[in-house]
C-alpha cells in the first residue's frame, strides 16, 4: 500500500478559509471603494513580470530585491519574478499601453492582489500578502498627494479602524536630494561603521538610516535629515500636503527619520502605522515618486500612490476587537422534512436567492434534529420548515432563530414576509 502524503500551503503563504475569509473580502472591499469613490479605474495586472523591471523600478539595493525576489526561469531562460509590488508593473502597464499620452492626466488605477516576497514568515509577515493600491500618474499636484493619503484613511475608518498613525516625511527631489546624500554620505563615512554598511552607504545612503542594529542606530542618531535640507520648492511641496490634510481633518505626524523599503520615492512619503501588530507595524504605505517613469523608459512623468496591506488591516480590526464583515454564510436556512417538501424547498430556496436573499439548505436527508442543529449553526435569522404535510395545505413554517418562535405562513407568501423581516 501506498503510503498518502498530506500537503500544505508553502511556508509563509496564507489561505483565507471561512468563516475568517470574509473579513479578509470585506476589509479588501472597502478599500477599493474608498478609491473608487475618488475615480480610480481598476487595473488587472499579470502576478509576474520580467525580473530587470523591479531590479530597475525598485532599485537593486534594497531588501525586496537583493533577498526577497520569488525569481525563475522559464523554459526558455528568461528570467522572471513573481511581484514583490505594484507600482513599477503599473508604470510599465502604462507606458505599454500609452495610458499617459491617450488618456486624461492623472492617470488614477487601483489594484488589489497578492504580492510576493521571500521573508521570514512571522505573525503579520507572509511571503505571500495581500495589498490593494492606488496610483495616480502625470500630475505633481499636492492636493493629489494628500488625496491619495485620504483615501487610505478615510478606508482604514469606514472599516472601524481606529488606533492607528499616519508618519509622514519628505524625501526631497532633483533640486535638493543629490546634495543631501553627499552630506549624508560625508557624515556616514566618519563613522566606524563595518565595510558591508561602508559600501551601503556609497550606493544608498538613506538605507543605512533604516539599520535595526543598537549599536548603527546609535552611531547614526545625529545623522543629518532631509527634512532640514529640503529646496524651497520641496519644502513647499510638503507643507501644502501638510495644509490639504489639515483642511481635510486626516492627524498626521512628521517622521523625518522614516526610511521606505523601495528606493522609488521622492518628496512626499508616508506610512500609516499600527501599534497593536508587535514588530510588523506597518499596514500601509506609499509616496511619490517622480522619477520611476523615465527610469523604466517612459516620459519623466510624476506619480504618487500607496500600497495598504490587507492581511495586516484584518489583524489591526481584530487587535482592536472589531472584525470587519458578516460571517453568516446565510440569512434564511431551509429544512425540508420528507421528499416532495425537499424538492419544493430546494425551488423555494432558487427563488428567493433570485430575489436577493441568501439561503442555504440541510442536505443529506438529515432528521429535523440534525437540519434544525444545521439551521442554527448555520448563523441564519430564519429557518423554514417545510413537511410533505405542509406542502399539500400549502403552508410552510417560519422560525425565527433569534427569538426561537415558529408560525405557519401561506407558501404564496413567505417570499414577501421574509423580504420584510429582513429588512427590518
Ligand atoms: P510597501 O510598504 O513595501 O509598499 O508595502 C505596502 C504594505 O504592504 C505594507 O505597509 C504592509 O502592510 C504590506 N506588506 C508588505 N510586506 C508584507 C509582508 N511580507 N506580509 C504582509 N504584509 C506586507 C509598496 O509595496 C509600494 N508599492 C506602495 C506604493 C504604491 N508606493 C507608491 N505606490
Amino acid at each position: 500500500m501506498t503510503k498518502t502524503s498530506r500537503f500544505s500551503a508553502p511556508k509563509g503563504v496564507p489561505d483565507y478559509v471561512p468563516p475568517g475569509s470574509s473579513e479578509f473580502v470585506a476589509v479588501r472591499e472597502e478599500l477599493i471603494r474608498a478609491a473608487t469613490l475618488a475615480g480610480y479605474g481598476h487595473i488587472e495586472l499579470p502576478i509576474f513580470e520580467e525580473t530587470a523591471l523591479f531590479a530597475r523600478g525598485v532599485g537593486e539595493s534594497t531588501d525586496v530585491v537583493s533577498k526577497e525576489m520569488w525569481t525563475f526561469a522559464d523554459r526558455n531562460g528568461q528570467s522572471f519574478t513573481l511581484r514583490p509590488e505594484g507600482t513599477a508593473g503599473v508604470m510599465r502597464a502604462v507606458i505599454q499601453h500609452g495610458l499617459d499620452k491617450s488618456a486624461q492626466l492623472p492617470v488614477k488605477v487601483v489594484y488589489a492582489g497578492p504580492f510576493f516576497r521571500y521573508e521570514n514568515p512571522q505573525a503579520g509577515r507572509y511571503r505571500q500578502l495581500q495589498q490593494v493600491g492606488v496610483e495616480a500618474i502625470g500630475v505633481d499636484d499636492p492636493a493629489l498627494d494628500a488625496e491619495v493619503i485620504a483615501i487610505a484613511d478615510a478606508g482604514y475608518r469606514t472599516l472601524g479602524l481606529k488606533d492607528f498613525r499616519l508618519e509622514i516625511t519628505s524625501l526631497g527631489d532633483e533640486t535638493c536630494r543629490p546634495q543631501y546624500r553627499e552630506l549624508l554620505q560625508e557624515f556616514l563615512y566618519g563613522l566606524p561603521l563595518d565595510e558591508e554598511t561602508k559600501r551601503r552607504a556609497s550606493i544608498n545612503p538613506l538605507r543605512v538610516l533604516d539599520d535595526k542594529r543598537p549599536e548603527v542606530k546609535a552611531l547614526t542618531a545625529a545623522a543629518p535629515l532631509m527634512i532640514d535640507h529640503l529646496s524651497e520648492s520641496a519644502k513647499t511641496h510638503f507643507e501644502q500636503v501638510l495644509g490639504y490634510l489639515d483642511a481635510l481633518g486626516v492627524p498626521y505626524v512628521v517622521n523625518p527619520r522614516m526610511v521606505r523599503g523601495l528606493d522609488y520615492y521622492t518628496k512626499t512619503t508616508f506610512e500609516f502605522v499600527h501599534d497593536g501588530l508587535g514588530a510588523q507595524s506597518g499596514i500601509g504605505g506609499g509616496g511619490r515618486y517622480d522619477g520611476l517613469m523615465a527610469e523604466l523608459g517612459g516620459q519623466p512623468l510624476s506619480g504618487i500612490g500607496f500600497g495598504l496591506g490587507v492581511d495586516r488591516t484584518v489583524l489591526a480590526l481584530r487587535a482592536e476587537g472589531r472584525p470587519a464583515g458578516d460571517p453568516a454564510s446565510c440569512e434564511v436556512f431551509g429544512v425540508p422534512l420528507g421528499d416532495a417538501a425537499k424538492q419544493a424547498l430546494f425551488v423555494l430556496a432558487a427563488r428567493l436567492r433570485a430575489s436577493g436573499i441568501r439561503v442555504d439548505l440541510a442536505y443529506g436527508g438529515r432528521g429535523i434534529k440534525g437540519a434544525m442543529k444545521a439551521a442554527d449553526r448555520s448563523g441564519a435569522k430564519f429557518a423554514l420548515v417545510l413537511g410533505d404535510r405542509d406542502l399539500a395545505e400549502n403552508t410552510i413554517g417560519l422560525k425565527d432563530l433569534g427569538a426561537g418562535d415558529q408560525r405557519q405562513v401561506s407558501l404564496d407568501e413567505v417570499a414577501g414576509i421574509l423580504a420584510e423581516a429582513l429588512a427590518r
